[in-house]
């Protein structure tokens, strides 16, 4: 094993095909060097994978479930990124071999469900492509998706969701970059009722989902985002976490996520989704005030708690029930 690989992509996969799937959006086709079976994937399971220029990064299997043999994943071609999608796009070549996690899945399936409704935005189309795969020719439950983007170039998988095939279950709308004509959601989740929804997509589209849908049941509502360890922000500060029961203290630095910091001072602590939306990380916040930026607390849980994934602190210092 190559001894720079990242602890958490231990699985070396061959790259099978690369595509380019519509404007700045290329799939990959991932399959084991000897060509055998695959670790099981549930929908809506994600990998991570260590980027050629050595990013860490997560991408959504898109692929059905039932295909053991590969594991397909579609990458955007950040332009604001720190270089991980860039180089995806750049230097991973068909032969290559991309160190890989087994897969993971912060954004499963309720499998009780009377009917889905799902809400893509852009590359936020990844998890949902897998479910829909998952469900064959005859579906469960009514589902219905949204998909939205800007610009039909650069939309993937518009053939297969266009289809005639998915025509009643499938709304797709462009925005042409103009606000005014920006698709309105609020039919859709204005009557509460027994759907579950998923969304994933641009952080405007999930708050704008997550402040429609405040009226229901939040047991309903899950949200999947790929914002490895939160987005750096211009006003962003280092500042100080301290461990009450650990009675540990240390900095927090620009660009790394509470969760980081613990481990990097030796501190377990259990996450999955790593982007503030499936709740793992969750912490009791003993004092501080933290600047949340997750999609998982409700305004009254604000006080006492922090997803240590993604938020950060507006006080000079965080005390941590750990
Ligand atoms: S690990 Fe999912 S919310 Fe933090």
């Amino acid at each position: 094993m190559n001894p720079q690989t990242h602890a958490d992509t231990q699985m070396p996969l061959r790259v099978d095909r690369a595509y380019d799937v519509a404007e700045g959006l290329r799939s990959f086709e991932l399959v084991l060097p000897d060509g055998g079976e695959l670790p099981a994937f549930t929908p809506g399971a994600h990998i991570k994978v260590q980027t050629p220029n050595g990013a860490l990064r997560k991408y959504s299997l898109c692929n059905a479930p039932d295909e053991r043999g590969r594991y397909v994943i579609t990458v955007k071609r950040e332009e604001n990124s720190r270089g991980g999608s860039a180089s995806m796009h750049a230097d991973l070549k068909v032969g290559d071999t991309l160190p890989t996690s087994v897969p993971d899945n912060a954004f499963p399936l309720v499998d009780n469900a009377r009917a889905y409704l799902f809400i893509a935005g852009g590359i936020g189309i990844t998890p949902m492509l897998s479910m829909i795969r998952s469900f064959g020719d005859l579906a469960p439950v009514p589902w219905k998706l949204i998909y939205l983007s800007r610009f039909a170039e650069n939309t993937a998988f518009l053939d297969e969701l266009g289809s005639p095939d998915f025509k009643k279950n499938v709304k797709i709308h462009h925005s042409e970059g103009n606000p005014d004509q920006e698709f309105d959601l609020w039919p859709a989740l204005e009557k509460p009722n027994t759907a579950h929804v998923y969304c994933c997509g641009p952080r405007g589209l999930m708050e704008a989902v997550r402040d429609m849908s405040g009226h229901w049941s939040p047991k309903n509502i899950h949200f999947e985002s790929f914002d490895e360890g939160g987005k750096t922000l211009p006003d962003d500060k280092p500042f100080t976490v301290r461990l009450a029961r650990s009675e540990k203290s240390f900095e927090v630095p620009v660009g790394v996520s509470i969760l980081n910091a613990m481990r990097e001072h030796g501190c377990k602590a259990a996450s999955s989704c790593e982007s503030g939306t499936c709740g793992t990380c969750r912490t009791t916040l003993l004092q501080g005030e933290a600047d949340h930026r997750d999609m998982v607390l409700m305004p009254e849980e604000m006080d006492s708690q922090i997803m240590i994934c993604v938020s950060r602190a507006k006080s000079a210092e965080l005390v941590l029930d750990v």
